[in-house]
């Protein structure tokens, strides 16, 4: 049997273990399935996409492949497929067209601006599939940022008030659950108010409540067209990737100002965070599996790396063992295909 003779182990392994054997129940696929603690669902899906303008456009993003830009009227097919498939919900983000842009990112309070519309359109067609919009500036923005910029400095108190205006045109539009990412202070507690005073009681809030400076946020800045524009970073509004009690206290900060979910973004680098604060809130979370967790996994996979549905499924398991309720995932619509076979 082997070439070489091995020295004794000074004790057996039933003494070293006290007779525990913890691969017992690993031993067949029938056992391993009945002690799994763990399952993703097709309940745990957010699916986030890219929104253009015009009709019967399908641009597919360079850095995201398999993701699409789509004009309103392909996001009503996609949300179609989507109710079919049985995902709970979709995220909707704008690339806006250049010439709507400013300074304060005016656009996002047009009634009929390309998310409103999209949100009326998938509505009206799909109306019990749910409607998730992010109430933040950077899309419509002529520099990229999430606030209104002055003096090269972002202005907390003016964006707040454009954001929470925001909201309300989003939730008439019919969006079920208004998600800002902007990382504001006091943003949630004043959308809470501008929601309620609109008669939209019923309408949530997911906060974006951990949001990192974070490089993972590539391919994202290519599908909405804003790349090229954002000078500097946003370390001065997103919370320090070094950090984890920040983390803590501007989720509780969210929720006492009324936030109903918690969502942590990036994901994968960040499940500690995810498990800290299921911990200490209990309270729905969610993570967001960026764009470049989502890019990465592809790259591997297109190179031969890495087996990209099984990266991409052991992925979105790890979010439920750290404490998910739910995952954004831009490859949702495939995850739900895969769990319906
Ligand atoms: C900005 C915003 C970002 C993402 C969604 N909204 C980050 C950024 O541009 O800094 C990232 C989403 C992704 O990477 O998939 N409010």
């Amino acid at each position: 049997m082997n070439k070489f003779t091995l020295p004794r182990p000074t004790r057996t392994v039933d003494e070293i273990t006290g007779s525990r054997r913890l691969r017992r129940m690993r031993k067949a696929d029938w056992s391993r399935r009945l002690v799994q603690e763990n399952r993703l669902t097709v309940d745990d899906l957010i699916w986030p996409i890219f929104l253009t303008d015009g009709e019967n456009r399908r641009e597919e993003i360079a850095a995201m492949p398999g993701v699409y830009r789509l004009s309103v009227d392909l996001a009503v097919r996609e949300a179609e497929r989507a109710a079919k498939l049985g995902i709970p919900a979709l995220a909707t983000f704008p690339q806006v067209d250049f010439a709507l842009k400013d300074v304060a990112g005016s656009e996002i309070l047009n009634p009929d601006n390309l998310i409103n519309r999209a949100t009326r359109a998938i509505k009206a067609a799909v109306p019990e599939l749910g409607i998730i919009t992010d109430a933040a500036l950077d899309p419509f923005t002529d520099h990229g940022h999430d606030g209104i910029l002055r003096d090269g400095i972002i202005v907390n108190d003016d964006t707040v008030a454009q954001v929470a205006a925001a909201a309300v045109r989003q939730a008439d539009a019919g969006s079920d659950i208004v998600a800002p990412s902007d990382m504001m202070d006091g943003r949630i507690g004043a959308i809470r108010d501008a929601l309620d005073a609109a008669g939209h009681q019923d309408v949530a809030i997911m906060s974006y409540a951990t949001k990192f400076a974070s490089a993972f946020y590539g391919p994202y800045r290519e599908a909405i067209g804003t790349q090229g524009l954002l000078k500097g970073d946003k370390k001065t509004y997103y919370i320090d990737h070094a950090n984890s009690d920040e983390a803590v206290r501007e989720a509780e900060q969210d929720l006492a100002e009324g936030a109903d979910m918690l969502m942590v973004k990036p994901g994968l680098p960040y499940l500690d965070i995810i498990r800290r604060l299921k911990d200490e809130f209990q309270t729905p979370t969610f993570a967001y599996q960026v764009s470049g967790e989502y890019s990465m996994i592809v790259a591997a996979a297109a190179n031969g790396w890495i087996d990209g549905d099984k990266a991409m499924m052991e992925s979105l398991l790890a979010f439920k063992r750290a404490g998910c309720d739910g995952i954004l995932t831009y490859f949702a619509p495939k995850v739900a295909e895969m769990l319906k076979a």
